[in-house]
């Protein structure tokens, strides 16, 4: 089946926020993406769906996995994609991010994929243009297709998430991918815990749905999956944390550590990942333990689904282009 004749209504213009989901366009998400997994684990890679249609991929912050998932998803799907990196943009000439995404609408972009610094930002071009558009990151707010992937990766896995125990653990103050795992993981079932430093758990986490940890040992227990998170020095003020050593002695994922987790918990890992901070290198290597290059493989299929959702919508409300 080919994304022109899949008839879902899926009933969303943009992905801004993992808030705006129900269960049910999880599983569609899901159900789209095993089928595009499938399709990409065999020679037959190129499709149609987003035949005509233009992705433009905005990023205002680095990225290595998700402007070049995006740029895979899109191309696999036939879109013309675009990358546009702030690094080589006008806004490195003070032009605001309204009329940047002005200028892309003219050109008759139908889908902005954006990653901005600032929380908001993707709601902000949403606001501003027919385009559908993509969160791939809005600061310390959201990240929901990165939520999506791990759900996605961790359904394979274990079957389904209805009461199983997830841990996030690092640097949750500064993390959107905490943010958007802890919403899609409490409505998909799964009991959520966060485990941090004092200095590095945000005020009001206890209200986020999570229950809140500072102990690793004690977060750890009976788990069937620990989200690993690195620690965003971009994003801190100052020290919050005493030395890299000490953090992976109290904070870092071990083996060893993983004892007291329930006996066939899987690791995980959003990336970038710092080995021998966060997360030991010989566990995130550990094919029977760890999902992180799974995560990256299914995360490519996740955004074919989200990118074929969105852009025959696009395409209903954009007058039919192409
Ligand atoms: C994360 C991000 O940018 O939010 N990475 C990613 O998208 N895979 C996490 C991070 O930067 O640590």
């Amino acid at each position: 089946m080919s994304g022109s004749d899949f008839a879902y209504d899926f009933p969303h213009r943009n992905l801004l926020s993992i808030a705006d989901l129900n269960p049910l366009d999880a599983e569609i998400l899901f159900s789209r993406a095993s089928h595009w997994l499938e399709a990409i684990r065999t020679a037959n890679r190129k499709k149609d769906a987003l035949k005509g249609l233009t992705q433009i991929n905005l990023f205002f912050e680095p990225s290595t996995r998700t402007q070049a998932s995006f740029e895979i998803a899109g191309k696999r799907l036939g879109a013309d994609v675009v990358n546009f990196s702030a690094a080589s943009s006008s806004a490195k000439k003070g032009e605001s991010l309204a009329d940047t995404v002005r200028n892309l609408a003219a050109m008759q972009a139908d889908i902005l994929v954006v990653r901005h610094p600032a929380a908001g930002a993707a709601a902000h071009v949403a606001a501003l243009t027919n385009a559908a558009v993509v969160n791939a990151g809005d600061g310390m707010h959201e990240h929901p297709t990165q939520a999506l992937l791990d759900a996605f990766a961790l359904t394979r896995r274990l079957g389904g998430l209805g009461g199983r125990r997830v841990l996030i653990v690092g640097d949750i103050l500064h993390s959107r991918v905490a943010r958007s795992n802890v919403q899609l993981l409490n409505l998909l079932g799964a009991e959520v815990r966060l485990c941090a430093p004092p200095t590095l758990t945000p005020v009001g986490a206890a209200g986020w749905g999570a229950q809140v940890f500072t102990r690793l040992d004690e977060a750890l227990e009976g788990c069937d999956a620990v989200m690993a998170l690195r620690l965003q020095r971009e994003r801190m003020a100052g020290g919050l944390i005493p030395s890299e050593r000490e953090y992976f002695r109290f904070w870092g994922l071990t083996h060893k550590r993983l004892d007291a987790a329930a006996p066939d918990a899987v690791v995980m890992h959003p990336g970038p990942m710092n080995r021998g901070v966060e997360i030991d290198g010989a566990l995130a290597d550990d094919e029977a333990r760890s999902l992180i290059l799974d995560q990256v493989e299914v995360g490519a299929a996740l955004r074919m689904a989200v990118l074929e959702l969105l852009g025959e919508n696009a395409r209903k409300h954009n007058g039919g282009r192409a």
